[in-house]
């Protein structure tokens, strides 16, 4: 369905229904040729999106997905944590390959900032645990917690704080002296082996402020120009009939309520939120997407029911992470790979309220023999078949497998239903009974075009 079908003021929200790199940015990107504004409305650049357009691969972190397309307007919502450096060295990348950034992407103001004290607190954190022998989240490092900490606390800077440097210089000394008296005493900072990114803002192991306020002044000017109400704009938008594309980061799993607690990201990233990150009606909402892979993979600690042993040679597990090319586009660790957990997408379907179902990457189970699909687990004995929440429950879970038969075609590159093979058919038929969700989208390559359509989210029924 083409750009004028669809219906006026439709709006979609697109999530990760498992636990990020499901493949958002690839979907968001396709479906932009419908949309004429992208919204990001949580995370931070602890998000890596990867879209492949005519075999030229580009990676995204906190620009929306909808970049690639021209004339699209970028906006990120007030949801967002901002680290601005790591926004402008975006925006350069994207301009050094022939793309105009600038004059459509509009930051929300009210964006509370990343800054360099919160990265250092970030990895600070996660080496005393190291320390002690505990468990570590296995974060991204970008000081994405921390900052929300400090939105929550209601002591954040804002992007709106950097248009008034006196106000400026006189939180950013507040939160500094706090900061740093964490640093010190309760991390150890003085004991911890900083990366040379971390480097610069560091004397005698406290976040100088010189180094941070000047930094951050400058790049106020460069920023400011792409401040926007982005509420008052997206309402705007809606009123002259556009369609918009909220555009999910992580993934359920990773909610901060909904996901594997403590083992998520600080975010809400249920669809949910896209009303409360971006400034709308969640009315506005008219269909989520659940981004889903057609197996499972994780990046970081954090129970993982249906794991494989995704490391040794030959088995199916080693099959999707080097077919399916499992690395992180952020962090670049290896992720974790599983079979397909339908108990755990049926927490997903419930939380998002989802619409329909996208399944991504099932071209990278072409040539196994034969697939198991997680239907339920036992826990302490007893039977359940919806993932229970937080990590402590679902560490415990033995999931419980129903086994399907593999095939030998290939799928890459399908664009219709009726050129997959009937085994690969009757998987996607059985994820669709279990979970109850509609599949309305195939994935079958990493390439735009390699998509196969059953329902347009634009299209309104
Ligand atoms: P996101 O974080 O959800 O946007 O996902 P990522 O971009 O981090 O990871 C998904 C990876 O899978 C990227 O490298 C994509 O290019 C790739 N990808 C997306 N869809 C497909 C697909 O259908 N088949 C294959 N083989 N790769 C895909
Ligand atoms: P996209 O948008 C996969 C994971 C980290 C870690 C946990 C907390 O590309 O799907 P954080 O730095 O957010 O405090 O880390 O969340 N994580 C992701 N995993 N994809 C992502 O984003 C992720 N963003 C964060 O690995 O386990
Ligand atoms: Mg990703």
């Amino acid at each position: 369905m083409k750009k004028q079908e669809a219906t006026p003021a439709r709006h979609v929200v697109v999530v990760g229904t498992q636990w990020g790199d499901e493949g958002k940015g690839k979907l968001v990107d396709w479906l932009t040729e419908t949309a004429t504004g992208v919204v990001r409305f949580q995370g931070g650049h602890n998000a890596g999106h990867t879209l492949v357009i005519n075999g030229q691969k580009t990676a995204l972190h906190l620009i929306p997905s909808g970049i690639m397309r021209a004339g699209v307007k970028c906006y990120i919502g007030n949801g967002v944590v901002l680290s601005v450096g790591k926004l402008l060295e975006e925006i350069q990348g994207l301009e050094r390959a022939g793309v105009s950034v600038r004059d459509r992407l509009f930051i929300s103001e009210a964006c509370p900032l990343i800054l360099p004290f919160h990265v250092t607190i970030d990895m600070a954190r996660e080496a005393a645990k190291e320390r002690s022998g505990g468990a570590k989240i296995g974060t991204t490092g970008r000081g994405i917690g921390p900052a929300y900490e400090d939105k929550i606390a209601r002591r954040a800077l804002r992007v709106q704080d950097l248009r008034h440097p006196e106000r400026f210089a006189i939180k950013l000394k507040e939160l500094l002296a706090l900061h740093n008296h964490v640093l010190s005493t309760f991390l150890d900072g003085a004991n911890i082996e900083w990366p040379d990114a971390v480097k610069p803002y560091l004397v005698d192991s406290q976040v100088s402020f010189d180094a941070v306020y000047q930094e951050a002044m400058a790049q106020a000017a460069e920023l400011l120009p792409m401040v926007a109400d982005v509420s008052k704009a997206l309402n705007e938008a809606h009123a002259q009939g556009a369609n918009l594309l909220f555009e999910g980061a992580q993934g359920t799993l990773l909610d901060i309520d909904h996901g594997t607690y403590p083992f998520v990201t600080s975010s809400n990233c249920v669809a949910g939120n896209a009303a409360a990150g971006a400034g709308v009606g969640p009315g506005l909402l008219h269909y989520v997407l659940g981004i889903t892979k057609a197996y499972c993979t994780r990046v970081g600690g954090g129970p993982f029911p249906t794991e494989l042993d995704w490391e040794v040679e030959g088995t199916p597990g080693w099959h999707m992470a080097t077919v399916g090319a499992e690395r992180g586009t952020t962090t670049g660790r290896s992720r974790r790979c599983g079979w397909f957990d339908a108990a755990l997408l049926k927490r997903s379907a419930q939380v998002n309220g989802l619409s329909g179902l996208c399944i991504t990457k099932l071209d990278v189970l072409d040539g196994l023999d034969e697939l198991k699909l997680c239907i339920g687990y036992e826990l302490d004995g007893e039977r359940i078949d919806l993932l229970p929440m937080g990590a402590d429950e679902i560490e415990r879970c033995k999931p419980i497998y129903e086994t399907l038969p593999g095939w030998q075609d290939t799928t890459v590159g399908a664009t219709q239903m009726e050129q997959l093979p009937a085994n690969a058919l009757a998987y996607l038929r059985r994820i669709e009974e279990v979970t109850q969700v509609p599949v309305h989208m195939v994935s079958t390559s990493p390439d735009r075009d390699h998509t196969i359509l059953l329902k347009h989210p634009y299209h309104a029924e």
